[in-house]
Protein backbone atom coordinates (compact mmCIF):
# COMPACT_ATOMS: atom_id res chain seq x y z
CA UNK A 1 0.00 0.00 0.00
CA UNK A 2 1.03 3.77 -0.96
CA UNK A 3 1.84 6.19 1.93
CA UNK A 4 -0.99 7.80 0.35
CA UNK A 5 -3.66 4.63 1.09
CA UNK A 6 -2.42 3.99 4.44
CA UNK A 7 -3.11 7.28 5.71
CA UNK A 8 -6.89 7.00 3.76
CA UNK A 9 -7.33 3.50 5.03
CA UNK A 10 -6.21 4.93 8.68
CA UNK A 11 -8.94 7.80 8.26
CA UNK A 12 -11.54 5.31 7.57
CA UNK A 13 -10.66 2.67 10.48
CA UNK A 14 -10.72 5.83 12.53
CA UNK A 15 -14.15 7.10 11.66
CA UNK A 16 -15.57 3.44 12.56
CA UNK A 17 -13.57 3.22 15.44
CA UNK A 18 -14.28 6.50 17.45
CA UNK A 19 -17.84 5.46 17.42
CA UNK A 20 -16.94 2.50 19.07
CA UNK A 21 -16.32 1.41 22.54
CA UNK A 22 -12.63 3.35 23.21
CA UNK A 23 -11.01 0.29 24.75
CA UNK A 24 -12.25 -1.59 22.60
CA UNK A 25 -11.63 0.35 19.77
CA UNK A 26 -7.64 1.20 21.16
CA UNK A 27 -7.09 -2.52 21.49
CA UNK A 28 -8.00 -3.04 17.69
CA UNK A 29 -6.19 -0.42 16.71
CA UNK A 30 -3.06 -1.82 18.03
CA UNK A 31 -4.33 -5.15 16.60
CA UNK A 32 -4.33 -3.44 13.37
CA UNK A 33 -1.02 -1.68 13.92
CA UNK A 34 1.10 -4.84 14.56
CA UNK A 35 -0.50 -6.43 11.54
CA UNK A 36 1.27 -3.74 9.72
CA UNK A 37 -1.39 -1.33 8.97
CA UNK A 38 0.00 1.66 10.01
CA UNK A 39 2.16 4.50 8.70
CA UNK A 40 5.08 2.27 8.55
CA UNK A 41 7.08 5.53 7.74
CA UNK A 42 10.21 5.10 9.92
CA UNK A 43 11.22 7.90 12.02
CA UNK A 44 10.55 11.49 11.09
CA UNK A 45 13.91 13.07 9.86
CA UNK A 46 14.77 16.66 9.72
CA UNK A 47 17.69 18.01 10.53
CA UNK A 48 16.08 21.01 12.33
CA UNK A 49 14.04 18.43 14.19
CA UNK A 50 16.72 16.16 15.62
CA UNK A 51 17.02 16.43 19.26
CA UNK A 52 18.49 14.52 22.12
CA UNK A 53 16.71 13.09 25.09
CA UNK A 54 19.51 12.18 28.36
CA UNK A 55 22.09 11.50 25.99
CA UNK A 56 19.63 9.07 23.71
CA UNK A 57 19.62 10.78 19.93
CA UNK A 58 16.36 11.26 18.34
CA UNK A 59 15.54 11.88 14.95
CA UNK A 60 12.54 14.18 15.97
CA UNK A 61 11.24 15.12 19.15
CA UNK A 62 7.60 13.15 19.44
CA UNK A 63 7.02 10.31 21.43
CA UNK A 64 4.75 7.68 21.80
CA UNK A 65 2.95 8.49 25.53
CA UNK A 66 3.17 5.52 28.10
CA UNK A 67 -0.30 4.11 28.15
CA UNK A 68 -1.08 3.74 24.07
CA UNK A 69 0.89 0.21 24.15
CA UNK A 70 0.97 -1.02 27.42
CA UNK A 71 1.99 -4.60 27.00
CA UNK A 72 4.56 -3.94 24.10
CA UNK A 73 2.01 -5.46 21.43
CA UNK A 74 2.78 -3.15 18.96
CA UNK A 75 6.23 -1.79 20.02
CA UNK A 76 7.92 -2.54 16.50
CA UNK A 77 5.18 -1.21 14.37
CA UNK A 78 5.17 1.76 16.57
CA UNK A 79 8.95 2.70 16.34
CA UNK A 80 8.25 2.37 12.93
CA UNK A 81 5.24 4.78 13.01
CA UNK A 82 7.13 8.73 12.68
CA UNK A 83 7.82 9.56 16.20
CA UNK A 84 11.06 10.03 17.60
CA UNK A 85 10.53 7.68 20.65
CA UNK A 86 8.55 5.30 21.90
CA UNK A 87 7.38 5.18 25.47
CA UNK A 88 5.96 1.15 26.65
CA UNK A 89 4.25 0.42 29.65
CA UNK A 90 3.40 0.97 32.15
CA UNK A 91 4.25 -2.25 33.63
CA UNK A 92 4.57 -3.49 36.97
CA UNK A 93 6.01 -6.32 38.74
CA UNK A 94 2.74 -8.51 38.65
CA UNK A 95 0.00 -8.80 36.38
CA UNK A 96 -3.10 -6.54 36.97
CA UNK A 97 -6.21 -6.48 36.10
CA UNK A 98 -6.92 -2.95 36.54
CA UNK A 99 -10.40 -1.02 37.52
CA UNK A 100 -13.89 -2.04 36.51
CA UNK A 101 -15.15 -1.69 32.99
CA UNK A 102 -16.16 0.99 31.45
CA UNK A 103 -12.63 2.98 32.65
CA UNK A 104 -12.23 5.27 29.18
CA UNK A 105 -14.09 7.88 28.28
CA UNK A 106 -14.44 10.15 25.24
CA UNK A 107 -15.03 13.89 25.80
CA UNK A 108 -15.88 14.57 22.28
CA UNK A 109 -16.78 17.86 22.74
CA UNK A 110 -13.39 19.03 24.08
CA UNK A 111 -11.27 16.05 21.52
CA UNK A 112 -10.73 15.33 25.66
CA UNK A 113 -10.25 11.41 27.17
CA UNK A 114 -10.81 10.25 30.92
CA UNK A 115 -9.21 7.20 31.89
CA UNK A 116 -9.02 5.37 35.31
CA UNK A 117 -7.19 2.61 34.20
CA UNK A 118 -5.24 1.32 37.45
CA UNK A 119 -2.33 0.08 35.43
CA UNK A 120 -3.71 -2.86 33.84
CA UNK A 121 -1.09 -5.14 32.48
CA UNK A 122 0.07 -8.23 31.90
CA UNK A 123 3.03 -8.42 34.67
CA UNK A 124 7.22 -7.67 34.01
CA UNK A 125 7.71 -11.59 32.76
CA UNK A 126 5.32 -10.91 29.98
CA UNK A 127 7.03 -7.39 29.49
CA UNK A 128 10.40 -9.31 29.44
CA UNK A 129 9.42 -11.47 27.52
CA UNK A 130 8.29 -9.52 23.95
CA UNK A 131 10.86 -7.03 24.76
CA UNK A 132 13.69 -10.46 24.40
CA UNK A 133 11.21 -11.77 21.62
CA UNK A 134 11.64 -8.21 19.74
CA UNK A 135 15.69 -8.55 20.40
CA UNK A 136 15.61 -11.93 18.84
CA UNK A 137 13.56 -10.29 16.04
CA UNK A 138 15.84 -7.59 15.49
CA UNK A 139 19.35 -8.08 16.47
CA UNK A 140 20.24 -4.57 15.29
CA UNK A 141 17.37 -2.41 17.49
CA UNK A 142 14.19 -0.65 16.97
CA UNK A 143 14.80 2.56 14.67
CA UNK A 144 13.74 4.63 17.72
CA UNK A 145 14.65 4.57 21.71
CA UNK A 146 12.18 2.53 23.34
CA UNK A 147 11.38 3.25 27.16
CA UNK A 148 9.49 1.45 29.83
CA UNK A 149 7.09 3.11 31.92
CA UNK A 150 7.10 1.38 35.77
CA UNK A 151 4.26 1.45 38.27
CA UNK A 152 3.46 -0.11 41.13
CA UNK A 153 1.19 -3.07 41.74
CA UNK A 154 -2.24 -1.86 43.70
CA UNK A 155 -1.71 -4.13 46.51
CA UNK A 156 2.10 -4.22 46.68
CA UNK A 157 2.97 -3.60 50.94
CA UNK A 158 6.30 -1.42 49.84
CA UNK A 159 5.47 0.33 46.17
CA UNK A 160 9.25 1.52 46.30
CA UNK A 161 10.37 -1.99 46.52
CA UNK A 162 8.00 -2.53 42.92
CA UNK A 163 10.46 0.28 41.29
CA UNK A 164 13.38 -1.74 42.76
CA UNK A 165 12.69 -4.99 40.91
CA UNK A 166 11.32 -3.30 37.96
CA UNK A 167 14.46 -1.46 37.38
CA UNK A 168 16.74 -4.20 37.40
CA UNK A 169 14.96 -7.25 35.87
CA UNK A 170 13.60 -5.13 32.73
CA UNK A 171 16.58 -1.93 33.23
CA UNK A 172 18.56 -4.52 30.76
CA UNK A 173 15.68 -4.70 27.80
CA UNK A 174 15.06 -0.91 27.79
CA UNK A 175 16.30 2.21 26.88
CA UNK A 176 15.40 4.26 29.08
CA UNK A 177 12.82 3.86 32.37
CA UNK A 178 10.30 6.27 33.32
CA UNK A 179 9.36 5.82 37.36
CA UNK A 180 5.68 6.96 37.19
CA UNK A 181 4.32 8.43 40.36
CA UNK A 182 1.87 10.33 38.99
CA UNK A 183 -1.35 8.26 37.90
CA UNK A 184 -4.22 9.26 39.66
CA UNK A 185 -5.66 6.04 39.37
CA UNK A 186 -4.27 3.82 41.53
CA UNK A 187 -5.12 5.02 45.14
CA UNK A 188 -1.90 7.26 46.93
CA UNK A 189 0.31 6.32 44.40
CA UNK A 190 0.79 10.56 44.06
CA UNK A 191 2.04 10.60 47.68
CA UNK A 192 5.31 8.86 46.85
CA UNK A 193 5.89 12.49 44.76
CA UNK A 194 6.07 14.05 48.28
CA UNK A 195 9.34 14.88 49.64
CA UNK A 196 10.26 12.51 52.10
CA UNK A 197 8.75 9.81 50.26
CA UNK A 198 9.84 10.14 46.84
CA UNK A 199 13.40 10.83 48.47
CA UNK A 200 13.12 7.80 49.60
CA UNK A 201 12.19 6.01 46.74
CA UNK A 202 14.41 7.70 44.44
CA UNK A 203 17.49 6.77 46.92
CA UNK A 204 16.18 3.09 46.23
CA UNK A 205 15.63 3.71 42.34
CA UNK A 206 18.75 5.31 41.69
CA UNK A 207 20.74 2.09 43.47
CA UNK A 208 18.43 -0.15 41.48
CA UNK A 209 20.02 1.64 38.70
CA UNK A 210 23.64 1.53 39.03
CA UNK A 211 23.55 -2.13 39.98
CA UNK A 212 22.12 -2.37 36.00
CA UNK A 213 24.91 -4.02 33.39
CA UNK A 214 24.68 -1.02 31.61
CA UNK A 215 23.09 2.09 33.35
CA UNK A 216 20.23 3.67 31.61
CA UNK A 217 18.79 6.83 31.88
CA UNK A 218 16.31 7.07 34.68
CA UNK A 219 13.23 9.67 34.87
CA UNK A 220 10.21 10.59 36.45
CA UNK A 221 6.70 11.88 35.64
CA UNK A 222 4.92 13.89 37.32
CA UNK A 223 1.33 14.83 37.98
CA UNK A 224 -0.11 18.35 36.78
CA UNK A 225 -1.78 19.00 39.89
CA UNK A 226 1.75 19.79 41.90
CA UNK A 227 1.81 23.39 43.41
CA UNK A 228 4.96 25.49 43.11
CA UNK A 229 5.81 23.72 46.47
CA UNK A 230 5.22 19.93 45.29
CA UNK A 231 8.01 21.04 42.37
CA UNK A 232 9.97 22.76 44.34
CA UNK A 233 10.49 19.33 46.42
CA UNK A 234 11.10 17.66 43.00
CA UNK A 235 13.34 19.82 41.45
CA UNK A 236 15.07 19.27 44.46
CA UNK A 237 15.17 15.73 44.47
CA UNK A 238 15.58 15.20 41.02
CA UNK A 239 18.60 17.04 41.37
CA UNK A 240 20.17 15.69 44.29
CA UNK A 241 19.74 12.21 42.73
CA UNK A 242 21.31 12.89 39.74
CA UNK A 243 17.94 11.84 37.66
CA UNK A 244 18.42 11.61 33.68
CA UNK A 245 14.73 13.92 33.40
CA UNK A 246 11.49 14.66 34.23
CA UNK A 247 8.27 13.82 31.84
CA UNK A 248 5.78 16.54 32.67
CA UNK A 249 3.11 16.07 33.02
CA UNK A 250 0.44 12.93 33.29
CA UNK A 251 -3.29 13.42 33.03
CA UNK A 252 -4.98 15.13 35.76
CA UNK A 253 -7.83 15.20 38.30
CA UNK A 254 -8.97 18.88 37.37
CA UNK A 255 -11.93 19.15 35.33
CA UNK A 256 -11.34 23.21 34.29
CA UNK A 257 -12.29 23.53 30.46
CA UNK A 258 -14.55 20.27 30.51
CA UNK A 259 -18.45 19.83 30.51
CA UNK A 260 -21.25 17.67 29.93
CA UNK A 261 -21.91 14.37 31.74
CA UNK A 262 -18.91 12.73 30.92
CA UNK A 263 -16.30 15.14 33.08
CA UNK A 264 -18.09 13.75 36.06
CA UNK A 265 -16.49 10.02 35.49
CA UNK A 266 -13.57 9.15 37.97
CA UNK A 267 -9.91 9.36 36.22
CA UNK A 268 -7.28 11.50 34.79
CA UNK A 269 -8.36 13.68 32.29
CA UNK A 270 -6.02 14.27 29.32
CA UNK A 271 -6.19 15.82 25.66
CA UNK A 272 -6.49 19.74 25.03
CA UNK A 273 -7.75 20.70 28.63
CA UNK A 274 -4.38 19.57 30.54
CA UNK A 275 -2.61 22.26 27.86
CA UNK A 276 -1.95 25.28 29.26
CA UNK A 277 -1.40 23.68 32.94
CA UNK A 278 1.04 20.82 31.90
CA UNK A 279 3.13 23.17 30.38
CA UNK A 280 2.88 25.72 33.61
CA UNK A 281 4.38 22.97 35.24
CA UNK A 282 6.78 22.28 32.76
CA UNK A 283 8.18 25.97 32.68
CA UNK A 284 7.98 25.79 36.57
CA UNK A 285 10.37 22.94 36.73
CA UNK A 286 12.61 24.92 33.44
CA UNK A 287 12.73 27.71 35.39
CA UNK A 288 13.85 25.95 38.98
CA UNK A 289 16.13 23.20 36.94
CA UNK A 290 18.41 25.47 34.37
CA UNK A 291 19.10 24.35 31.15
CA UNK A 292 20.58 21.18 31.72
CA UNK A 293 17.84 18.63 32.84
CA UNK A 294 16.12 16.76 30.43
CA UNK A 295 12.72 17.74 30.56
CA UNK A 296 9.88 16.20 28.34
CA UNK A 297 6.79 18.07 27.60
CA UNK A 298 3.77 16.09 27.50
CA UNK A 299 -0.10 16.90 27.97
CA UNK A 300 -2.75 18.29 25.44
CA UNK A 301 -0.51 18.58 22.55
CA UNK A 302 -2.83 18.50 19.26
CA UNK A 303 -1.22 20.90 17.15
CA UNK A 304 2.54 22.07 15.65
CA UNK A 305 1.60 25.35 17.39
CA UNK A 306 1.17 23.17 21.05
CA UNK A 307 3.91 21.60 20.41
CA UNK A 308 6.20 24.50 19.49
CA UNK A 309 5.12 25.82 22.87
CA UNK A 310 5.97 23.22 25.17
CA UNK A 311 9.45 23.47 23.52
CA UNK A 312 9.95 27.30 24.09
CA UNK A 313 8.34 26.38 27.78
CA UNK A 314 11.53 24.37 28.10
CA UNK A 315 10.68 20.69 26.89
CA UNK A 316 13.68 19.32 24.82
CA UNK A 317 11.38 16.58 23.72
CA UNK A 318 7.87 15.81 23.48
CA UNK A 319 5.14 12.51 23.83
CA UNK A 320 1.50 12.78 23.39
CA UNK A 321 -1.40 10.41 23.44
CA UNK A 322 -4.71 11.30 23.41
CA UNK A 323 -4.49 13.27 20.06
CA UNK A 324 -3.41 10.20 18.38
CA UNK A 325 -6.24 8.33 19.37
CA UNK A 326 -8.58 10.83 17.80
CA UNK A 327 -6.54 12.01 14.78
CA UNK A 328 -4.26 8.66 14.10
CA UNK A 329 -0.75 8.40 13.71
CA UNK A 330 -0.34 9.81 10.41
CA UNK A 331 -0.71 13.25 12.35
CA UNK A 332 2.72 12.46 13.80
CA UNK A 333 3.59 13.84 9.83
CA UNK A 334 1.49 16.79 10.47
CA UNK A 335 3.22 17.80 13.75
CA UNK A 336 6.95 17.41 12.51
CA UNK A 337 6.03 18.59 9.14
CA UNK A 338 4.10 22.26 11.11
CA UNK A 339 6.84 22.11 14.10
CA UNK A 340 9.59 22.40 11.41
CA UNK A 341 7.73 25.09 9.49
CA UNK A 342 7.58 27.25 13.11
CA UNK A 343 11.16 26.78 13.88
CA UNK A 344 12.36 27.48 10.43
CA UNK A 345 10.02 30.98 10.48
CA UNK A 346 11.53 31.78 13.61
CA UNK A 347 14.96 31.77 12.61
CA UNK A 348 16.20 28.83 14.64
CA UNK A 349 18.27 26.26 12.47
CA UNK A 350 17.86 23.68 15.54
CA UNK A 351 14.78 22.87 17.87
CA UNK A 352 17.58 23.03 20.78
CA UNK A 353 17.90 26.94 20.53
CA UNK A 354 14.16 27.20 21.11
CA UNK A 355 14.10 25.36 23.92
CA UNK A 356 13.10 27.46 26.94
CA UNK A 357 12.82 30.76 24.72
CA UNK A 358 9.55 31.69 26.84
CA UNK A 359 10.26 30.05 30.03
CA UNK A 360 9.42 33.41 31.94
CA UNK A 361 6.49 34.20 29.86
CA UNK A 362 4.84 31.22 30.57
CA UNK A 363 1.98 31.32 33.83
CA UNK A 364 3.11 30.04 36.88
CA UNK A 365 1.56 26.99 38.38
CA UNK A 366 -1.32 28.72 41.33
CA UNK A 367 -2.94 26.34 43.14
CA UNK A 368 -3.00 22.31 43.54
CA UNK A 369 -5.73 20.67 41.27
C1 LIG B 1 -2.36 7.41 29.96
N1 LIG B 1 -1.20 7.93 30.52
C2 LIG B 1 -0.34 7.10 31.19
N2 LIG B 1 0.80 7.61 31.73
C3 LIG B 1 1.68 6.82 32.38
O1 LIG B 1 2.70 7.33 32.85
N3 LIG B 1 1.45 5.47 32.48
C4 LIG B 1 0.33 4.88 31.96
O2 LIG B 1 0.15 3.68 32.06
C5 LIG B 1 -0.62 5.72 31.31
N4 LIG B 1 -1.79 5.21 30.80
C6 LIG B 1 -2.65 6.04 30.11
C7 LIG B 1 -3.81 5.52 29.54
C8 LIG B 1 -4.68 6.34 28.83
C9 LIG B 1 -5.92 5.77 28.22
C10 LIG B 1 -4.36 7.72 28.66
C11 LIG B 1 -5.28 8.64 27.87
C12 LIG B 1 -3.24 8.23 29.23
C13 LIG B 1 -0.90 9.38 30.43
C14 LIG B 1 -0.23 9.74 29.13
O3 LIG B 1 1.00 9.09 29.00
C15 LIG B 1 -0.02 11.27 29.06
O4 LIG B 1 0.86 11.67 30.10
C16 LIG B 1 -1.32 12.04 29.20
O5 LIG B 1 -2.36 11.40 28.52
C17 LIG B 1 -1.21 13.48 28.70
O6 LIG B 1 -0.90 13.53 27.33
P1 LIG B 1 -2.02 13.74 26.16
O7 LIG B 1 -2.84 12.51 26.13
O8 LIG B 1 -2.82 14.94 26.57
O9 LIG B 1 -1.23 13.92 24.91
Amino acid sequence: MTPRWRRRAERLGLAVLTRSDPEAAHGLALRLLSHGLGPESGPIETPRLATTLAGLPLKNPFGIAAGFDKNAEAAAPLSRAGAGLVELGAVTPRPQVGNPLPRLFRLRAESAVINRFGFNNDGMEAMAARLEALRTAHPDGLPVPIGLNLGANKDSEDRAGDYEVLIARLGPLADFLTINVSSPNTERLRDLQGPAALDALLSRAVAARAALPAPKPLLLKIAPDLDEAGLDAVAEAAMRHGLSGIIATNTTLSREGVSGPRAAERGGLSGPPLMARSTAVLAGLRRRLGPAMPLVGVGGITTAEDAYAKIRAGASALQLYTALAYRGLWHLHDLAAGLDALLARDGYASLGEAVGADVDAVARVTKAG
